[in-house]
């Protein structure tokens, strides 16, 4: 676990500079289970445990409400698996087969998977991908993906916040999160993730991510579109499909949004199998409002200019010469002065 080339493609979440094994004496392993690795600027050291990079460390993740949800994902880590992943067949073959879609062929592909959780998804594509890099906040949880993993699998897994960037600028060909969104407490937060998302994909990337919808149901129901779970207390946030759309698009200059895992009601009576009947219905404009999640599919990534990029160059140019100029004539006038 671990390959080391993945220290590549991440970076310090302190000042974004490069990563790499710190007192590390002879030939360096391909496969890293436990280490220290260093920021090359800041030298901040990060542990690598039962090859688990742990990037959250020293530091914590970015505010007290983030803390705070990790903290109680870190408590439900063990009851994951039993509730949702072996838990929910029919949503999941709702939800799982569409998002594999979206997502594409990821032979040969370099993948970044943020909040990768115990690996409901991970382990279905990870051994396809050319390189796969899961990063999650919950280190329970990503121990439980650990176990799921083969000892050789190209696959490296990272305790990080999603909402701030750890990796090397346009260095994956696709970037995937299912049901992680919904989790982030702000719109600040969710944004963060958009904005790392389209640094770090090439400019051919595609971003692939599924949310809760506000659909029909919601709105039916009047369930409030911010709230806690009774049961754990986490946060989740429905979002409307305008409203995904509104904090995307600064990143991305196509990004497509649709409702997928469609539950009709009284399906059964009718006696159509369910994940049927919602393949059908999110066809169908309208019906597909009874969507519970929405897919969003974003392409051609933007990013804010770079501090030193030629126009700013000129920029810079010009000011020193104008700079230089006034020096030499306020010089001047000093002189004639006296
Ligand atoms: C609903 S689970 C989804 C897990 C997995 N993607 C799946 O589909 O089963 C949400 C995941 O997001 C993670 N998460 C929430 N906020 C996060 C953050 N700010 N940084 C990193 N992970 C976060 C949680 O630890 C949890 O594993």
């Amino acid at each position: 676990m671990n390959p080391r080339r993945h220290l590549l493609l991440l970076r310090c979440p302190f000042d974004q500079a490069s990563l790499r094994l710190a007192h590390f004496r002879g030939k360096e392993p391909e496969r890293i289970s436990t280490a220290v690795v260093q920021c090359a600027d800041c030298k901040r050291e990060y542990p690598i445990e039962h090859g688990v990079l742990r990037l959250l460390e020293p530091s914590a993740v970015r505010d007290a409400m983030s803390a705070r949800e990790q903290e109680l994902w870190e408590k439900g880590a063990g009851e994951y698996d039993s509730r949702v992943t072996h838990g929910r067949q029919t949503l999941n073959a709702m939800e799982i087969p569409p998002t594999l879609r979206a997502l594409g062929d990821v032979k040969d592909k370099v993948v970044l998977e943020l909040g990768c959780g115990t690996g409901r998804l991970s382990t279905l594509i990870a051994s396809a991908c050319r390189e796969y890099v899961a990063v999650d906040f919950s280190i329970n949880e990503l121990a439980i993906l650990s176990k799921k993993l083969k000892p050789d699998a190209r696959v490296s897994l990272v305790q990080a916040d999603v909402t701030q960037p750890i990796s090397a600028p346009r260095s994956f060909d696709l970037i995937l999160s299912s049901q992680v969104v919904q989790a982030l407490p702000t719109r600040d937060h969710r944004m963060g993730m958009f904005r790392w998302a389209a640094e770090a994909l090439t400019d051919a990337g595609r971003f692939v991510f599924t949310t809760y919808h506000h659909g029909l149901r919601n709105r039916l129901f009047g369930i409030a579109q911010s709230a806690r779970y009774t049961h754990e207390g986490i946060y989740r946030y429905y979002s409307t499909m305008d409203e995904i759309k509104r904090e995307v698009v600064p990143y991305f200059d196509s990004v497509q949004v649709r409702p997928i895992q469609v539950v009709v009601p009284g399906a059964e009576r009718l006696g159509i199998p369910p994940v049927v009947l919602s393949r059908v219905a999110e066809l169908i404009p309208g019906l597909n409002q009874l969507g519970i999640l929405l897919l969003v599919e974003a392409r051609r990534p933007v990013r804010p200019p770079k501090e030193g990029s030629p126009s700013m160059a000129v920029e810079d140019g010009i000011t020193l010469l104008r700079r230089r100029f006034e020096g030499v004539r306020d010089k001047h006038r000093i002189a004639s002065q006296r």
